[in-house]
């Protein structure tokens, strides 16, 4: 097993220097590119294995591959032999001999960890219970498109599920990009105690007893689904738990002036978030979702050493 494979399976895995080395070349990739196709990744093919169902992930990975003139495979359970029940470490390594990189999304954190362990090329987590690195690193980007700045030093909201894979992400990327992160969740439904002393005592969380309070002085207030994938059979006991956590216009009374809301998608208007504020002008959910395209391209040519 090669040992010089750099994975991401949550932000942390690269350092701040890195990180930014990615969002500056995703920059360049939109501007200077605007899509069109390189050789980039010529001759060369990424596993995009989903676990869980996918629109943004699979298609901006399947494009971003082919934009860059490599090879996209896209395997679902369904239609592999993972129904089955082969092991996730024999998948790693068999893909490892057809494929240069991994993209994964799955259930458990150990599930993800064992796919980067046994796999001897990039592992991408694209999407965990525990963590959306990829959608939170690419949300840093379009925070700081919209706002023309820096996002080190911000005041970011997070409204909804605090417990989910998108706020934890945010906790993580609140301490390593140097912005404040604001939260107002059901007290049930905060991130894992030791995740989230530890990010207040970095002073880069705080919790807040309302919306309004953390939106407060806010230049982006985020949000996600109440349920997310594999919670299913929790959803009538959250629909009843994050009450009044609808986000709306009304809440932004004491946001930052231009404060924008993004949301990760899929959307469940009049739940999470109601119609007026997703398709009205804070929204920036749309360019959201294009820039998971750029900022992939160039976290995946990072990770194959082709950055430079
Ligand atoms: N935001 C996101 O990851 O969307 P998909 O579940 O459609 O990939
Ligand atoms: N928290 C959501 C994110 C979807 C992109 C989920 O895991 O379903």
């Amino acid at each position: 097993m090669k040992h010089s494979k750099r994975d991401f399976l949550r932000i942390g895995d690269l350092t701040l220097t890195e990180l930014r080395q990615v969002l500056t070349l995703a920059r360049t990739l939109k501007d200077e590119l605007k899509g069109r196709r390189t050789e980039t990744l010529k001759g060369r093919s990424v596993a995009v294995v989903m676990e869980k169902p996918s629109t943004r992930t699979r298609v901006s990975f399947e494009v971003g591959v082919a934009q860059l003139g490599g090879h996209p495979v896209v395997l679902t359970t369904a239609g592999s032999q993972i129904a089955r029940g082969e092991p996730v470490k024999d998948t790693a390594r068999v893909l490892s001999g057809y494929c240069d990189m991994i993209v994964y999304r799955t259930f458990a954190s150990e599930t993800l960890q064992e796919m980067a362990t046994h796999a001897s090329v990039p592992v991408i987590n694209a999407l965990s219970d525990d963590g959306h690195p990829v959608q939170v690193l690419c949300d840093v980007f379009t925070i700081e498109e919209a706002l023309g700045r820096s996002v080190e030093g911000m005041r970011v909201a997070w409204v909804g599920d605090g417990s989910s894979n998108m706020a934890r992400s945010f906790v993580e990327a609140a301490q390593i990009f140097g912005f404040h992160l604001t939260m107002a969740a059901p007290p049930d439904y905060l991130p894992p105690t030791h995740e989230r002393e530890a990010a207040v005592k970095a002073g880069s969380l705080s919790i807040h007893g309302t919306i309004e309070g953390a939106v407060a002085g806010c230049q982006a207030v985020n949000t996600d689904v109440w349920t997310s994938m594999g919670q299913e059979a929790e959803q009538q006991k959250r629909l009843q738990a994050f009450a009044g956590y609808t986000l709306n216009e009304k809440h932004f009374a004491g946001a930052a002036p231009g404060a924008i809301v993004l949301h990760c998608l899929p959307a469940h208007r009049g739940e999470e978030i109601d119609n007026e504020l997703i398709e009205g002008s804070r929204s920036r959910v749309w360019s959201q979702a294009e820039n998971r395209l750029h900022v992939q391209k160039a976290l995946m040519m990072f990770l194959m050493g082709l950055a430079s």
